[in-house]
């Protein structure tokens, strides 16, 4: 037997963030400042909700226990992690405290992070990869390229070489299965095409579809070997975009041209 965990629901695609509706009274989670916050609130249309703006990035379980300690006594209908992956971990880890849904939307994309079962969190200093668990996956998820105005060029390109690195890592794992391969495949399908004509809005789409299907059996040799660069500081994509190459070369991968192709044409992560 195999299992897929994914989302309930997921929005996708052009005006996703403005036609999605929100419930009452949800308590929205971000570390954006509110001038950006705003921006992305009023694009919402979202009405009657609460704002918790507090979290740090690369937050820790305090940061969770501030958030349930301030809003468990107002009983928010559902909470929504706007942002990055700070925003969307916090939430993960204290929604099952509130007992309702968790709506995840992801401000940047690359790690396809709103559709796993993995939360990353800090304890006593030090950060931990928690999961897979079915406590860590969004009710619901709305992926749109929206965010993508305004990021500057070089993040989003670390983030394609993630997203396409997970891709291609994920479709190589021994814990994939049919359906972990198709999407994979498809993931880095959307993503080549995305990059080699020139359709950034894509990138968001590709990089949720290799969230669906690495998060369901594991990156591989390519992410295993970029860490020890990654650990010195290195940007994550940048690492990938070397480590990936010389792993699927080595593991004779489908996509080992491809792979290099997409990193010649986009440039150097
Ligand atoms: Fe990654």
């Amino acid at each position: 037997m195999h299992t897929v965990r994914i989302p309930k629901v997921i929005q996708f695609g052009e005006n996703a963030l403005s036609e999605a509706e929100y419930p009452k009274n949800a308590l929205v989670v971000t570390t954006a400042p509110p001038a950006l916050s705003g921006k992305w609130l009023d694009r919402m249309g979202i009405q009657d909700y609460m704002l918790y703006d507090k979290v740090k990035p690369e937050p820790s379980i305090d940061d969770v226990n501030s958030l349930v300690a301030e809003y468990k006594g107002k009983n928010p209908s559902a909470l929504i992690g706007l942002g990055g992956g700070s925003s969307m971990d916090v939430v993960k880890y204290a929604t099952a405290e509130f007992g309702v849904e968790k709506i995840l939307i992801p401000t940047t994309f690359g790690t396809g992070a709103e559709m796993t079962t993995y939360c990353v969190l800090k304890f006593d200093g030090k950060k931990k990869l928690l999961g897979p668990e079915e406590r860590f996956l969004a009710d619901r998820a709305i992926v749109d390229s929206y965010f993508m105005d305004g990021t500057p060029e070089q993040i989003i390109k670390n983030s394609v070489c993630d997203a396409c690195a997970q891709a291609t890592e994920g479709y190589d794992s021994k814990l994939g299965n049919d359906l972990t391969k198709t999407l994979c495949k498809q993931a880095f399908d959307v993503l080549y095409d995305a990059i080699m004509n020139d359709k950034p809005e894509n990138y968001p789409y590709g990089s949720m579809l290799s969230g669906m299907g690495f998060g369901n059996c594991s990156t591989t040799l390519g992410h295993a070997l970029s860490y020890v660069f990654s650990n010195e500081g290195v940007a994550h994509g940048y690492s990938l975009s070397s480590c990936t190459t010389v792993a699927h070369k080595h593991n004779n991968s489908i996509f080992y041209e491809k792979f290099k192709e997409e990193n010649e044409v986009k440039g150097s992560c």
